[in-house]
């Protein structure tokens, strides 16, 4: 949800950025700006468009300094005028953000009748306005900042510069920001791809700290107290070849064809920390399952795996919704959040709530340095490595692999869990080929210009159902829904037309299997085209796409077709799957 980058100390900074800028294209792609801050004035380039198609024009100074912004809108059209960075008045100072300050229109109007002009729409320039004032009078670039903090509500991350200063000052409250230490300059992002091909050595800024980067020193200090923090540095370990697409044409199906060892990853955990987290999971009074978007259909079918294996009743809610279920909230009670980013704001939201109730966190994320596993009890990494395309894939089945493993876990047979998982891995490797792909391509080509797509399942298969909705929505754009097949004939039944296309995910179990199979047949009795993910042929599928017997990981088997279905249903639309519009990977606003 937006890109910071910015650098101090590269020869040509705003060249630096702008590759920075590209690497976090995931996080918003709709518009784009480069700041440098010369000795008279700040030189501005910004335009619409995606920022993989960005070029900077070529007498834009290579100044040793330059901020930039790659937007995801919130706050205003998709217009040059709204890109990032923002002007103060006098084109003194420039600022780039992420996140949302709540109280802007307020600010906004209280800065109007002191006789400020607007040139935005955004939410943003309200920060560069109110520095300007608190420059005028008499604070330094940092102490401006500060001030401006204190008069913003909600959370966001935002970088300035000023002309005539080679210093850059930043805030964090509520979004990401990690200090790169290079060898001559330091880089200050959203996250860490922005700058890896300079450096791998980490700094993370945590919420309520302001950074000064000046030639030679990075300081970051508490901002309620002014003392400074000194921060460890942390060396990361990751393969440039795991951030770049490779041989593949996207990072979607780059994504879907790592799952080939990815959950054998995932399931690689210590198993006396398995073990621990079991105790804590039996112990507590009242589990919650929070997750948004995908992530929450993962702890949907989180609440089965409990509830089937470990004979175990825990919730799963839309972090969004958490709040209203605060109140039951005790110190004995533990909120799992599941998050591919480990950054997103509603999830975050959700872990602040249970840490004031006193109540333990565990997170399954996957980077370990992300908010959501700093700010956790105990956090269990999916170790996917990056995870770039917008529609989530890796990390989901990863996710879904831990909550099984933890379910067998508090069932006190960690290793049938184990057994199981490892031999499913070995079925998702085999599974994931051309011949395999090539298939499922071929009924998309039969299906794409369908208007609606529906998807059943029973048991923990309908969680993944509305999961296969989300990620057929999201980069083909068709209309797609999932529904607990036994729910069709209470209405949803009157949306199928003759080829209306409807695809049943169906499980191992023979009871469950028999009841799909018999609302699948109610769908083709009006006329709809029955897709079915199974391990055996059925004389209701007009199209079988085969999957292995899968036991307890049948759920997550079944997605693997989904992916790649989703995928090739994108293309034959003309999408690009990996920048679905209106989209961002990575959402830190509310
Ligand atoms: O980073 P997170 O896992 O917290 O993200 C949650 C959702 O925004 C994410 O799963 C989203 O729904 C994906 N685009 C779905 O493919």
């Amino acid at each position: 949800m937006c890109g910071i980058v910015a650098v101090l100390g590269k020869e040509n900074a705003p060249d630096a950025v702008l590759k920075g800028l590209m690497n976090l294209e995931y996080r918003g792609y709709d518009s784009w700006g480069i700041g440098t801050a010369g000795a008279e004035n700040i030189a501005i380039e910004k335009a619409i468009g995606k920022i993989s198609e960005a070029k900077l024009s070529d007498n834009f100074p290579k100044a040793s300094i330059a901020i930039g912004h790659t937007r995801w809108a919130t706050h205003g059209g998709v217009t040059p005028e709204n890109a990032h960075p923002h002007f103060d008045e006098k084109h003194n100072v420039a600022v780039v953000q992420n996140g949302i300050i709540e109280n802007f229109i307020e600010l906004r109007s209280e800065l109007r009748s002191r006789g400020h002009f607007f040139s935005s729409d955004t939410d943003t320039e309200v920060l560069a306005h109110l520095m300007e004032e608190f420059l005028d009078e008499g604070s330094d670039l940092l102490e401006a900042a500060k001030k401006t903090t204190t008069r913003c509500e909600g959370r966001y991350a935002f970088v300035a510069i000023r002309h005539g200063e080679n210093k850059i000052v930043a805030v964090r409250r509520g979004s990401p920001l990690i200090l790169g230490i290079g060898k001559d300059a330091f880089f200050l992002a959203s996250d860490t791809p922005a700058f890896l091909e300079h450096t791998q050595t980490i700094r993370y800024i945590d919420d309520n700290e302001v950074i000064e980067i000046l030639p030679g020193s990075a300081k970051v200090y508490d901002f309620f107290t002014g003392n400074e923090i000194v921060k460890r540095d942390i060396v990361l370990e990751l393969k440039p070849e795991e951030s770049n697409k490779g041989t593949h044409a996207h990072y979607m199906i780059k994504e879907i064809y790592e799952q080939k060892e990815t959950i054998s990853k995932a399931i690689d955990q210590n198993p006396e920390e398995i073990e621990i987290i079991a105790d804590a999971i039996r112990n507590a009074h009242g589990t919650f399952l929070i997750g948004c978007g995908t992530a929450h259909k993962v702890a949907a079918a989180g609440e089965y795996f409990f509830a089937t294996i470990a004979k175990m009743h825990v919730n799963s809610v839309v972090a969004s919704e958490f709040p209203i279920f605060h109140d039951f909230l005790k110190p004995n009670s533990l909120v799992i959040v599941i998050s591919q980013s480990g950054e997103t704001a509603d999830v975050i939201e959700a872990i602040e709530a249970a840490r004031a109730a006193g109540s333990k966190v565990l997170s399954i994320v996957n980077s370990a340095g992300s908010t959501v596993a700093r700010l956790s009890d105990f956090s269990l990494q999916i170790k996917a490595g990056p995870e770039k395309a917008v529609a989530s894939t890796k990390a989901a089945t990863s996710q879904l692999s831990i909550l099984l493993l933890l379910a067998y876990a508090c069932a006190g047979d960690i290793h049938a869990g184990q057994q199981m998982l490892v031999d499913s891995a070995a079925l998702v490797n085999d599974l994931l080929n051309p011949r395999f792909t090539q298939f499922v391509a071929g009924i998309a080509e039969k299906i794409y210009d369908q208007e609606n797509i529906f998807i059943i399942g029973k048991g923990a298969n309908y969680p993944m159902a509305n999961e296969a909705a989300i990620k057929i929505q999201e980069v083909s754009y068709i209309h797609a829904e999932g529904f607990a097949g036994g729910e069709l004939k209470h209405g949803p039944i009157a949306m199928i037309e003759p080829g209306t296309p409807c695809v049943v995910l169906v499980c191992d179990d023979e009871t469950r299997r028999k009841e799909i199979l018999s609302s699948a047949m109610e769908i083709k009795a009006r006329g709809g085209r029955i897709i079915g993910i199974a391990p055996m042929d059925s004389e209701v599928f007009d199209d079988w796409i085969r999957v292995p017997a899968a036991k307890n990981f049948s759920p997550i088997i079944n997605l693997i077709p989904i992916q790649i279905l989703s995928y090739y249903l994108a293309l034959e639309r003309g999408f690009d799957p990996d920048k679905p519009r209106n989209l961002a990977k990575s959402v830190t606003v509310k």
